[in-house]
């Protein structure tokens, strides 16, 4: 879900809309916007105006009311947790007399209870949300000002929560509150501004503050002060958005995927930028915060992350193990965080994340520090909650990352494992030469990435022949199998088209019972060690009559298509081969006709369990 806010001279209502727009990837079920109405002459407050809509941003556009005029006001954009997608159940959220409203990110835990006591005090509840009873608790505060209502709702709720507040009474302020869901201030001049993430900030102001867990704030046009919720002040002094305005635009493309699928040339180079020690034959990582001593100590690793960021961790594990020769695996951070895992000290944990939010991620790190382990991170989003949870860690520098479905990201984060499984190899037994010669392949990525991105129309074609299956099959060995597992997951989640991702050797134990013309393969095949293993495995697939799409480093006989990508190290070549399959599921989800940046149910960034 996503929030704006603003204070200020401005008139609001087209404010908040630009910034829901700019919002829209982190849910898009429904929106909706309060205003402090424009007091007439004399008076200190005309009371709140909400306007909802279910859909889009573009809907509650439609339907706003013409006169929808005032200077400060507060905006909301729903994934659905609790209540289906609809106008009531849209934020923001009215108290029963409508002098308070309440836009929240988060979980209630405890939502049903509060209900049912605020039902037994006689208030009618409207919505099924959990927000909808913070709205009540506010209202029905005595407590002398709007930040002490808040802070006695909130000593009410047990759960996750970014919330902005609105009372008809304070209309000067908007009051601002963080637990597990970002919260950030844009600090402007003679204005203020608060949103759940600086994309919705940086047209106006890359001046910001972001509030830590357990933080307040109360904004007004000219001043902001941040506090404990227990009430008392903390010092914070704002920050710089590295990230420019612009970089947030679509750039002449038709969709923030295919923007970010070409970006990756560019994303790239400023992952390696910076960090290569030709001397050593190693790479200099300066956020990592762990010394040599304490690296060569390392006896395992283990990697934790959420969607396809988890899949990097099954990358990063192999290139850990490969270059590094430590024991290394990735674990789904929701499951790892519920089965009462065995915390070794020896263990090196690293949590890995685009938007550094996840709240699953977030979880399993919190976790982890109570027991005492070291956390690293790799994550896009600098000062994210991850980022700064984690005792050190590795940037992935892919710039803003907008569309629902992860590329660049994920492109980026796998070389930032190269990156560092390189430095922890050379710390340890990888030999100089071969620090050389994944260093001259690091190198050759970008320019590869292009060469593969020049093959896009022959990937369409390819797309809109395969883009009536029934059912995909992907299949990779080793190195091919989690390239074949993010191929599999980016066609599901872009073009609803079903897909199942298996190591190529399990094939015959199962999913062969599948293959039949309707149900292609697509087959990952480097031109590795495993090469005729996966030679093997398109046989089989062959005898049962399936259709087969080859990703490999030269043509495949066995395949009716093969893409051909350029060779690069063994270690490496996953990172590539993943490239024209984004492009296969981008074109696919084309053909079909299919929402491409803000594919149904799904949100850019889920912030709750
Ligand atoms: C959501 C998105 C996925 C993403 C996952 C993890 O489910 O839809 O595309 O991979 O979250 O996000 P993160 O920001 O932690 O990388």
């Amino acid at each position: 879900c996503g929030i704006v806010g603003y204070i200020g001279k401005r008139d609001v209502a087209p404010l908040l809309l630009e910034g829901l727009q700019r919002l829209e990837y982190r849910g898009y079920d429904s929106a909706g916007i309060a205003i402090q109405g424009k007091p007439a002459k004399g008076a200190q407050s005309a009371g709140l105006k909400i306007a909802k809509a279910k859909g889009r941003v573009r809907d509650l556009e439609a339907k706003l009311p013409k006169r929808f005029a005032g200077t400060t006001g507060i905006a909301h954009t729903r994934w659905a947790t609790h209540g289906a997608p609809n106008d009531i159940n849209a934020h923001p959220h009215p108290d029963a007399d409508g002098k308070v409203a309440v836009v929240h990110n988060g979980i209630i835990d405890n939502a049903a209870d509060l209900r049912a006591k605020l039902a037994a005090d006689g208030v009618e509840l409207v919505s099924d949300t959990d927000s909808e009873a913070l709205a009540h608790l506010i209202g029905r505060s005595q407590a002398p000002t709007l930040e002490e209502k808040v802070r006695h709702a909130l000593a009410m709720v047990e759960g996750t929560y970014g919330i902005a507040v609105l009372h008809a009474d304070f209309p000067d302020r908007i009051v601002v509150a963080r637990n597990g869901s970002p919260v950030v201030l844009g600090i402007g001049e003679k204005e203020m501004f608060v949103a759940s993430d600086v994309a919705a900030l940086v047209s106006h102001t890359r001046q910001v503050v972001t509030l830590d867990d357990g933080e307040m704030a109360t904004l007004k046009a000219d001043d902001y002060r941040t506090y404990t919720t227990e009430g008392s002040r903390t010092s914070t002094s704002p920050t710089t958005v590295e990230w420019e305005a612009e970089s947030y635009d679509m750039g002449g493309h038709d969709t923030y995927m295919h923007k970010e699928i070409h970006e990756q040339v560019d994303a790239v180079d400023r992952v390696l930028r910076g960090r290569i020690d030709d001397r050593f034959s190693t790479v200099h990582l300066g956020g990592l915060n762990l010394d040599a001593r304490e690296a060569r100590g390392v006896r395992r690793v283990k990697i934790l992350g959420c969607g396809s960021a988890y899949h990097t961790g099954l990358i990063g594990a192999q290139l850990i193990e490969e270059l590094a020769r430590i024991p290394a695996d990735a674990e789904p951070a929701s499951e790892f965080r519920y089965r009462n895992p065995v915390v070794d000290p020896d263990t090196l944990y690293i949590a890995v994340s685009q938007s550094g939010e996840t709240y699953d991620t977030l979880a399993a790190v919190q976790e982890l520090k109570r027991k005492g382990a070291r956390v690293l991170g790799v994550v896009n989003v600098v000062g994210s909650a991850i980022a700064r949870e984690t005792d050190g860690g590795v940037y992935v520098h892919a710039g803003p990352e907008v569309c629902v479905v992860s590329t660049k990201c994920f492109t980026n984060t796998a070389v930032a494992f190269a990156l560092l499984a390189l430095h922890l190899g050379r710390i340890r037994d990888l030999s100089v030469a071969d620090g050389k010669r994944i260093i001259a392949g690091l190198r050759k990525l970008p320019e590869q990435i292009a060469e593969v991105l020049r093959g896009e129309e022959e990937i369409k074609k390819l797309a809109a022949e395969y883009a009536n299956a029934k059912s995909m099959m992907f299949v990779g060995r080793v190195r091919g199998y989690p390239v074949a597992r993010e191929a599999s997951l980016k066609l599901k989640e872009v073009s609803y088209v079903h897909a199942e991702a298996y190591p190529a050797s399990e094939l015959k134990h199962g999913p062969l019972a599948l293959i039949e013309p309707e149900v292609p393969t697509v087959a990952v095949l480097p031109d590795d060690d495993l090469l005729e293993k996966n030679r093997a495995t398109l046989e089989e697939i062959k005898a049962r009559s399936g259709r087969i799409l080859a990703v490999a480093h030269r043509e495949q006989e066995k395949a009716d298509h093969t893409i051909v990508v350029p060779r690069n190290e063994v270690e490496l070549d996953p990172i590539l081969m993943g490239i024209p399959l984004q492009l296969l599921a981008y074109h696919t989800a084309l053909a079909l006709g299919r929402d491409i940046d803000k594919p149904r149910n799904l949100a850019k960034s889920v912030t709750v369990e």
